[in-house]
């Protein structure tokens, strides 16, 4: 379990009183211009509801700091430890150039895909995120509403603040189940079946909290006030024991056979790290692996999935799709994602800022923006469709380098 995850539930009900917002001006150059006022509830988290303009989402925290309570801000931009792989996941990227191909008469691009059957506008979907009321006064109900307005597929946390049943009517669009396999067999059953019979067309088991983690900048806010959190999975049935928080602490391959064979759900096992775990899942026959350290907020010193990214596709073959998440900002950034085997992304604090400043419209604008971020860049390398983006269209930024190193000392010495 996450140490701010607990705590954050854990915190009762201090909150209200402590917690006010100062005004949250933005600067008058400021990349998102929309957001005149910020409407907070009584433990001051933002209840926004508007269309946000977006320069790039590299803006977005600065201003969601404006708008965000202390509290909710520190749990959503913190990594663990040192930070040094949620810095690494962003830095990863620019190891990769992009190769375009021009004159090949491209004229359009079209984003669209499919991922497990769910058909999508773009290779890119929310990644499941829990206690969003501590981002939002009505939780997931902004993020869930703004994918499903963009076309895309949310995965609903197991310790979101509605049920998951709740969660699941929210909007039309497709949604993945995660969960943290309970301690309680009876309830992990439970909700398993829960998931399958709510609707959701996946079930994601994420397998890196087995413990807590040392998330320094929520563990310095101990003590300031803290948003009142409700649970929204609990047991349904009668004597049930347990909730979502209450974590198993010692995760194995038998999880997932029992996540599959408990919900009849294709199962997609989050935070796969290498090569060799994601054949030992193929093994226990999950659908699609996710490389993920969780947005550098578990193991730090981890490596960044975009680095692990090709060794596993050399392993998986094609066999099953590869989703990688963690730092991810631009256009370019899902296209080198793609280019190196993974069939779709998914993001996680974009959204959260999305919805902290502009409730489900302000989600919408960031999935729109980066749409439109890949479908130019798709453009410009000169790749009209998902399927055209292969390994060919990058190469390791370090040979570039030493290209351009070689060729300015023979100049030199020309
Ligand atoms: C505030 C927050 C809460 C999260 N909660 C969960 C969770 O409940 N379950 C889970 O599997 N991952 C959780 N994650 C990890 C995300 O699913 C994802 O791996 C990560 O955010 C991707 O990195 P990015 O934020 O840089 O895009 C959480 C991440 C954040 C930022």
């Amino acid at each position: 379990m996450s140490f701010n995850r607990r705590n954050l539930l854990l915190s009762g009900t201090g909150a209200a009183a402590a917690l006010t917002l100062t005004g949250p001006t933005l600067a008058q150059n400021s990349a998102v211009q929309s957001v005149a006022a910020t409407p907070a509830d009584s433990a001051g988290v933002p209840n926004n509801e508007k269309k946000i303009n977006i320069v790039t989402l590299r803006d977005l925290e600065a201003e969601a700091q404006k708008v965000m309570a202390p509290y909710g801000f520190a749990y959503a931009s913190g990594g663990a430890g040192d930070e040094w792989t949620m810095r690494e996941n962003k830095a990863a990227f620019d190891r990769w150039v992009i190769n375009a191909d021009f004159m090949n008469g491209t004229g359009s691009a079209d984003t669209s895909t499919t991922i497990l059957g769910n058909k999508i506008s773009y290779p890119v979907i929310t990644a499941p995120m829990g206690n969003q009321g501590s981002v939002h006064a009505q939780g997931d109900l902004p993020n869930v509403k703004g994918a499903a307005a963009a076309g895309t597929l949310y995965c609903v946390s197991s310790v979101a603040q509605q049920s998951l049943e709740d969660l699941a009517v929210a909007s039309d669009g497709p949604k993945w189940f995660q969960l943290y396999i309970p301690r309680d067999r009876g309830f992990a059953r439970e909700l398993l079946q829960r998931a399958k019979a709510a609707g959701y067309k996946g079930l994601i088991v994420t397998a890196d909290v087995d413990v807590t983690s040392n998330r320094e900048r929520s563990i310095r806010l101990q003590g300031a006030a803290l948003p009142n959190l409700s649970m929204g999975n609990v047991p349904k049935t009668p004597g049930g024991g347990g909730n979502a928080m209450d974590m198993k602490g010692d995760m194995s391959w038998a999880d997932i056979d029992f996540a599959r064979q408990e919900s009849g759900l294709p199962v997609i096992i989050k935070s796969i790290m290498s090569a060799k775990q994601a054949q030992q899942a193929l093994q226990h026959g999950v659908s699609a692996v996710w490389l993920s350290n969780h947005g550098g907020r578990q193991l730090d010193n981890s490596p960044a999935p975009m680095t692990t990214l090709p060794a596993v596709t050399a392993a998986v073959k094609g066999r099953v799709p590869i989703i990688i998440d963690g730092g991810i900002f631009r256009g370019q950034d899902v296209f080198r994602a793609l280019a190196l085997g993974a069939s779709a992304v998914a993001i996680g604090r974009p959204t959260l800022y999305g919805s902290a400043l502009g409730g489900a419209q302000g989600v919408e604008s960031v999935h729109t923006h980066l749409k439109n971020e890949l479908n130019m860049v798709m453009r410009l390398a000169g790749t009209p469709t998902i399927k055209n983006i292969n390994r060919e269209f990058v190469d390791r930024a370090e040979a570039f380098l030493a290209v351009s190193v070689v060729t300015r000392q023979s100049t030199h010495s020309a």
